[in-house]
Protein backbone atom coordinates (compact mmCIF):
# COMPACT_ATOMS: atom_id res chain seq x y z
CA UNK A 1 0.00 0.00 0.00
CA UNK A 2 1.12 3.43 -0.92
CA UNK A 3 -1.01 6.48 0.05
CA UNK A 4 0.76 10.19 -0.93
CA UNK A 5 -0.63 13.47 0.17
CA UNK A 6 0.10 16.98 -1.12
CA UNK A 7 -0.69 18.95 1.75
CA UNK A 8 0.67 20.54 5.04
CA UNK A 9 2.26 17.70 7.22
CA UNK A 10 1.26 19.65 10.24
CA UNK A 11 -2.54 18.97 9.34
CA UNK A 12 -2.65 15.32 8.55
CA UNK A 13 -0.47 14.74 11.54
CA UNK A 14 -3.13 16.29 14.07
CA UNK A 15 -5.81 14.13 12.86
CA UNK A 16 -3.64 10.57 13.20
CA UNK A 17 -4.50 7.97 15.86
CA UNK A 18 -1.78 6.99 18.75
CA UNK A 19 0.14 4.65 17.87
CA UNK A 20 -1.05 4.27 14.41
CA UNK A 21 2.07 3.03 12.59
CA UNK A 22 4.96 1.90 12.67
CA UNK A 23 8.04 3.55 11.63
CA UNK A 24 8.44 7.42 11.05
CA UNK A 25 11.53 7.94 8.92
CA UNK A 26 11.86 11.95 8.02
CA UNK A 27 14.21 14.30 6.61
CA UNK A 28 12.75 17.70 7.41
CA UNK A 29 13.66 21.04 6.31
CA UNK A 30 16.88 22.08 8.65
CA UNK A 31 19.21 24.38 6.81
CA UNK A 32 20.40 26.26 3.83
CA UNK A 33 21.53 23.44 1.62
CA UNK A 34 19.59 24.31 -0.89
CA UNK A 35 21.52 27.86 -1.21
CA UNK A 36 24.93 26.53 -1.26
CA UNK A 37 27.52 27.39 -4.05
CA UNK A 38 27.54 23.72 -4.84
CA UNK A 39 26.13 23.93 -8.25
CA UNK A 40 28.48 25.69 -10.91
CA UNK A 41 25.94 26.58 -13.32
CA UNK A 42 23.12 28.11 -10.49
CA UNK A 43 21.05 25.50 -8.55
CA UNK A 44 18.33 24.03 -10.47
CA UNK A 45 15.89 23.22 -7.82
CA UNK A 46 13.40 25.30 -6.24
CA UNK A 47 13.49 26.66 -2.50
CA UNK A 48 13.09 23.90 -0.16
CA UNK A 49 9.28 25.51 2.24
CA UNK A 50 10.62 25.67 5.86
CA UNK A 51 14.06 25.77 5.20
CA UNK A 52 14.25 28.06 7.96
CA UNK A 53 13.28 26.09 10.53
CA UNK A 54 13.83 22.86 12.32
CA UNK A 55 10.51 21.66 13.49
CA UNK A 56 11.14 19.96 16.72
CA UNK A 57 8.50 20.79 18.09
CA UNK A 58 6.72 17.76 15.58
CA UNK A 59 8.78 15.26 17.33
CA UNK A 60 6.70 14.58 20.57
CA UNK A 61 3.91 14.21 17.47
CA UNK A 62 5.79 11.35 15.77
CA UNK A 63 6.50 9.33 19.03
CA UNK A 64 2.52 9.92 19.88
CA UNK A 65 1.71 8.05 16.29
CA UNK A 66 4.58 5.57 15.69
CA UNK A 67 4.29 2.38 17.36
CA UNK A 68 8.20 1.11 16.51
CA UNK A 69 10.33 3.92 15.78
CA UNK A 70 10.87 7.77 15.07
CA UNK A 71 14.09 8.47 12.88
CA UNK A 72 14.99 11.88 12.15
CA UNK A 73 17.20 13.58 10.16
CA UNK A 74 19.55 16.80 11.39
CA UNK A 75 22.63 18.38 11.51
CA UNK A 76 24.61 19.09 14.92
CA UNK A 77 23.60 22.76 15.10
CA UNK A 78 19.66 21.49 15.45
CA UNK A 79 20.35 19.84 18.60
CA UNK A 80 20.17 23.00 20.47
CA UNK A 81 16.10 23.43 19.09
CA UNK A 82 15.32 19.46 20.78
CA UNK A 83 16.21 20.87 24.40
CA UNK A 84 13.51 20.29 26.57
CA UNK A 85 12.21 17.49 24.28
CA UNK A 86 12.67 13.68 25.22
CA UNK A 87 16.03 12.98 24.93
CA UNK A 88 16.89 10.47 21.88
CA UNK A 89 18.16 6.63 22.60
CA UNK A 90 21.09 7.28 19.75
CA UNK A 91 21.89 9.65 17.58
CA UNK A 92 23.17 8.32 14.56
CA UNK A 93 26.12 9.53 12.05
CA UNK A 94 25.95 9.10 8.09
CA UNK A 95 29.04 9.21 6.81
CA UNK A 96 29.08 10.51 3.46
CA UNK A 97 31.82 10.07 0.70
CA UNK A 98 32.73 13.60 -0.27
CA UNK A 99 32.29 17.24 1.49
CA UNK A 100 29.87 19.44 1.08
CA UNK A 101 30.88 23.10 0.93
CA UNK A 102 29.81 25.31 3.61
CA UNK A 103 31.97 28.37 5.08
CA UNK A 104 35.00 27.55 2.91
CA UNK A 105 36.89 30.08 4.85
CA UNK A 106 36.42 28.88 8.62
CA UNK A 107 34.26 25.90 8.48
CA UNK A 108 35.56 22.13 8.52
CA UNK A 109 34.25 20.45 5.03
CA UNK A 110 30.80 19.26 5.92
CA UNK A 111 30.89 14.60 5.71
CA UNK A 112 28.25 13.71 7.80
CA UNK A 113 24.63 13.97 8.74
CA UNK A 114 22.87 13.29 11.79
CA UNK A 115 19.69 11.12 12.80
CA UNK A 116 17.69 11.19 16.05
CA UNK A 117 16.88 7.74 16.97
CA UNK A 118 13.74 7.23 18.92
CA UNK A 119 12.90 3.68 20.15
CA UNK A 120 9.12 3.79 20.84
CA UNK A 121 6.54 0.93 22.81
CA UNK A 122 7.36 -1.67 20.16
CA UNK A 123 10.62 -1.20 19.05
CA UNK A 124 12.62 -4.46 18.35
CA UNK A 125 15.85 -4.62 16.09
CA UNK A 126 15.81 -6.64 13.25
CA UNK A 127 19.41 -6.73 13.46
CA UNK A 128 21.43 -4.08 15.31
CA UNK A 129 23.55 -1.95 13.28
CA UNK A 130 26.55 0.46 14.26
CA UNK A 131 25.59 4.11 14.87
CA UNK A 132 27.79 5.29 12.30
CA UNK A 133 26.52 4.44 8.93
CA UNK A 134 28.80 4.69 6.11
CA UNK A 135 26.92 5.32 2.59
CA UNK A 136 27.62 7.07 -0.93
CA UNK A 137 25.41 10.77 -1.87
CA UNK A 138 23.76 10.49 -4.27
CA UNK A 139 25.32 11.88 -7.24
CA UNK A 140 24.69 15.57 -8.10
CA UNK A 141 23.90 14.21 -11.90
CA UNK A 142 21.40 12.02 -10.39
CA UNK A 143 19.40 14.20 -7.90
CA UNK A 144 15.72 15.19 -8.60
CA UNK A 145 15.41 17.04 -5.46
CA UNK A 146 18.29 19.38 -3.55
CA UNK A 147 18.15 17.29 -0.40
CA UNK A 148 17.71 13.95 -1.32
CA UNK A 149 18.53 10.97 0.53
CA UNK A 150 20.25 7.81 -0.37
CA UNK A 151 17.59 5.02 -0.82
CA UNK A 152 20.19 2.16 0.41
CA UNK A 153 20.86 4.53 3.54
CA UNK A 154 17.22 4.79 3.78
CA UNK A 155 16.49 0.94 3.22
CA UNK A 156 18.82 -0.08 6.22
CA UNK A 157 16.84 1.72 8.58
CA UNK A 158 13.92 0.39 7.49
CA UNK A 159 14.58 -3.12 7.26
CA UNK A 160 17.06 -3.35 10.50
CA UNK A 161 13.90 -1.57 12.36
CA UNK A 162 10.50 -3.10 10.63
CA UNK A 163 8.88 -6.37 9.47
CA UNK A 164 7.62 -6.76 5.74
CA UNK A 165 4.07 -5.80 5.68
CA UNK A 166 4.59 -2.50 8.01
CA UNK A 167 3.72 0.53 7.39
CA UNK A 168 6.05 3.98 7.04
CA UNK A 169 5.28 7.37 7.25
CA UNK A 170 7.37 9.93 6.17
CA UNK A 171 5.54 13.61 6.39
CA UNK A 172 8.07 15.41 4.70
CA UNK A 173 8.69 12.99 1.84
CA UNK A 174 10.55 15.33 -0.93
CA UNK A 175 11.39 13.46 -3.71
CA UNK A 176 9.80 10.15 -2.17
CA UNK A 177 13.45 8.56 -1.35
CA UNK A 178 11.56 6.56 1.42
CA UNK A 179 9.08 5.43 -0.09
CA UNK A 180 11.62 4.16 -2.48
CA UNK A 181 12.86 2.31 0.16
CA UNK A 182 9.55 0.82 1.70
CA UNK A 183 8.98 -0.50 -2.23
CA UNK A 184 12.05 -2.12 -2.24
CA UNK A 185 11.94 -3.89 1.31
CA UNK A 186 8.27 -4.76 1.25
CA UNK A 187 6.87 -2.23 3.78
CA UNK A 188 3.69 -0.16 3.75
CA UNK A 189 3.95 3.82 2.76
CA UNK A 190 2.37 6.93 3.65
CA UNK A 191 4.09 10.02 2.42
CA UNK A 192 3.30 13.68 2.79
CA UNK A 193 4.74 16.65 0.61
CA UNK A 194 3.75 19.97 0.41
CA UNK A 195 5.58 21.46 -2.36
CA UNK A 196 3.35 20.58 -5.66
CA UNK A 197 6.23 20.35 -7.96
CA UNK A 198 8.20 17.92 -5.38
CA UNK A 199 5.14 16.07 -5.13
CA UNK A 200 5.27 14.92 -8.25
CA UNK A 201 8.71 14.12 -8.38
CA UNK A 202 7.74 11.79 -5.40
CA UNK A 203 4.84 10.27 -7.55
CA UNK A 204 7.02 9.23 -10.63
CA UNK A 205 10.27 8.18 -8.91
CA UNK A 206 7.45 5.90 -6.09
CA UNK A 207 6.06 4.66 -9.50
CA UNK A 208 9.07 3.93 -11.39
CA UNK A 209 10.23 1.77 -8.06
CA UNK A 210 6.89 -0.05 -8.26
CA UNK A 211 7.62 -0.51 -12.07
CA UNK A 212 11.61 -2.06 -11.62
CA UNK A 213 10.16 -4.83 -9.08
CA UNK A 214 6.88 -5.81 -10.67
CA UNK A 215 9.80 -6.67 -13.90
CA UNK A 216 11.36 -8.95 -11.92
C1 LIG B 1 14.82 17.93 3.35
S1 LIG B 1 13.55 17.73 2.21
C2 LIG B 1 13.27 15.98 2.11
C3 LIG B 1 14.10 15.33 1.05
C4 LIG B 1 13.85 13.84 0.95
N1 LIG B 1 14.38 13.14 2.10
C5 LIG B 1 14.42 13.24 -0.30
O1 LIG B 1 15.24 12.29 -0.21
O2 LIG B 1 14.08 13.73 -1.40
C6 LIG B 1 12.14 18.29 3.09
C7 LIG B 1 10.87 18.37 2.27
O3 LIG B 1 9.79 18.73 3.16
C8 LIG B 1 8.87 19.54 2.43
N2 LIG B 1 8.08 20.30 3.41
C9 LIG B 1 8.40 21.44 4.07
N3 LIG B 1 7.43 21.79 4.94
C10 LIG B 1 6.47 20.83 4.84
C11 LIG B 1 5.21 20.61 5.49
N4 LIG B 1 4.77 21.45 6.43
N5 LIG B 1 4.48 19.51 5.15
C12 LIG B 1 4.93 18.64 4.20
N6 LIG B 1 6.10 18.80 3.54
C13 LIG B 1 6.87 19.87 3.86
C14 LIG B 1 9.75 20.41 1.53
O4 LIG B 1 9.02 20.87 0.41
C15 LIG B 1 10.88 19.43 1.17
O5 LIG B 1 10.65 18.82 -0.07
Amino acid sequence: MVLLYNDDCTDILRHMEDNSLDIILTDPPYGIEYLSNHYKDGNPFSEIIGDDEFPAYLIPEFKRIAKKAVFVFCRWDNLIETEGLEKPKSFIVWVKNNWGMGDLQHEFGRMWEGILFYPCEEHEFEKRLPDAIHCDRVPASQLVHPTQKPVPLLEQLIRNNSKPGDTVLDPFMGSGSTGVACVRSGRNFIGIEIDETYFDTAEKEIKKAQNQLSLL
